[in-house]
């Protein structure tokens, strides 16, 4: 079914309240990377929510509904919802647009501490942070607490470097455990470091993380701006990228040992 004509029921409290969680997974050609991950991550995230969920059955649509998209243009993301009112909603979409780079303007912002470790449904927030920067003229939101701590984008995590090394916002600032962040980590060794908005403008380099952007270089944050993308962070957008696909290669062919298992 088009995900267009695809309908839930007014009364969902998913929709009335953002009660439920999400996952966005990458396709490549039709494969997705990280499906486990992020599937660990929609159990951990609805356990947090105390959501019931049926992770097999998620799993088992979701193996379905790739089978039927096949490796099309149109069909770059694998999008899973699952709400309080029961419904599992699985849907392929192409990706936004991503350019080469992103210039971030900084919004306050305070995780809501109770949503730790949960990618809920909840997203008002995020969304309005990135309407508010784009009134301002940029591209993204940066968000930054009260105190002047940098957390990260709305949909993506932050990397940033300083004195010729690579470092990113710890877990425990109450963002989301991202599966590119973690990544990036891999084919860093980046340690977690926190970092203020004054920090974070006499850094050397910055970049954003995500399923979607993977590295995307920061050419300016408020009036900071950046020579984009600086060295540190064209490295890592190639190990990085060479890293996902040396891991969707090994998915790939697990998957296929499974299948003629
Ligand atoms: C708040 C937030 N941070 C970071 C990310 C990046 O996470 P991932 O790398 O798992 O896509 C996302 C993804 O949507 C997000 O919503």
């Amino acid at each position: 079914m088009l995900a267009s004509e695809a309908t839930i029921p007014a009364t969902d409290e998913g929709l009335i309240r953002g009660d439920g969680v999400f996952e966005v997974i990458r396709l490549y050609e039709g494969r997705p990377f990280a499906l486990d991950r992020h599937l660990a991550r929609l159990e951990r995230s609805a356990a947090n929510l105390r959501l019931p969920l049926d992770l097999e059955a998620v799993r088992a649509d979701a193996w379905r509904l790739l089978a039927q998209a096949g490796p099309d243009p149109e069909h770059d993301l694998l999008r899973i919802i699952v709400t309080r009112g029961g419904r599992r909603l699985l849907l392929t979409e192409p990706m936004p647009p991503n350019p080469e780079i992103v210039r971030l303007a900084s919004v306050t912002y305070s995780p809501t501490r109770i949503l730790d470790g949960i990618k809920s449904l909840s997203y008002g927030a995020n969304m309005l942070a990135g309407r508010l920067a784009r009134e301002r003229g940029f591209d993204e939101a940066l968000l930054v607490t009260p105190h002047g701590r940098v957390l990260e984008a709305p949909t993506s995590s932050i990397f940033y470097v300083r004195d010729g090394e690579l470092f990113t916002p710890p877990l425990d600032e109450h963002i989301l455990a991202s599966i590119t962040r973690a990544i990036v980590i891999q084919a860093t060794a980046a340690p977690e470091r926190g970092c203020t908005l004054d920090e974070l403008l006499d850094a050397d380099e910055a970049f954003l993380a995500s399923t979607t952007r993977e590295v995307q270089a920061i050419s300016a944050v408020d009036e900071r701006t950046f020579d984009a993308p600086g060295p540190i962070t064209a490295r890592t957008a190639e190990v990085v990228e060479a890293l996902v696909r040396e891991q969707l290669e090994a998915e790939t062919a697990e998957q296929l040992g499974a299948d003629t298992r």
